[in-house]
């Protein structure tokens, strides 16, 4: 895709995904919708069922949109990130003693090539494109106890 000379509309751009975005664009952004959504819209997540549910949302809607929109020339891609290096914990008041991720630029290089293949949904990085690929070959009623299993509030 030619993205010079073109506009980019970023919402939540001031830090993590949405600025990667941002910068990632100055160099690239046409006709192309990016959807944030995550990992979590792969499957039904106990103690944050409506935040999984929200996402499932934007897969979805991402995916219609793409199919509704092809033949005009805008793409929509909906970006499914796991665990991401960015303020997200601090700022919902997550505390976790799980460290690591990815960085939000990886992420944002993840969803630029996608739409550059003309993808309507992307998982970034292998593990948790292998995670959520394990998940979907699972009955809906085992993929949720096992989220319950990794999401239980800890002690
Ligand atoms: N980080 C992860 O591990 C992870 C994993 C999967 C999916 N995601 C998804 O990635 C997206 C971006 O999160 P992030 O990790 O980049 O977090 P972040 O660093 O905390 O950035 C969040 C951005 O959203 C903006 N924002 C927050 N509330 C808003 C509101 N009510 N209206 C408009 N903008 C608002 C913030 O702007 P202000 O600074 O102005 O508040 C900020 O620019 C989210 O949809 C999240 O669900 C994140």
């Amino acid at each position: 895709m030619d993205y010079r000379g073109k506009a980019a509309l970023i919402t939540g751009a001031s830090s993590g995904i949405g600025a990667a975005f941002a910068q990632a664009l100055a160099q690239r952004g046409d006709g192309a919708i990016v959807n944030v959504a995550s990992i979590a819209a792969w499957q039904p997540t106990p103690y944050s069922a409506v935040y999984g549910a929200s996402k499932a949302f934007v897969l979805s809607f991402s995916e219609a949109l793409t199919v509704e929109n092809r033949h005009r020339g805008v793409r929509v891609l909906a970006l499914c990130p796991g665990r991401t290096e960015t303020s997200f914990f601090a700022v919902a008041g997550i505390s976790t003693a799980r460290r690591g991720g990815r960085n939000p630029e990886q992420v944002a290089e993840t969803a630029l090539h996608a739409l550059e293949r003309g993808q309507s949904a992307v998982v970034d990085g292998a593990y948790n494109t292998m995670l959520t690929t394990a998940v979907g070959l699972l009955p809906r009623t085992w993929a949720a106890r096992l989220a319950r299993w990794r999401l239980r509030p800890r002690e």
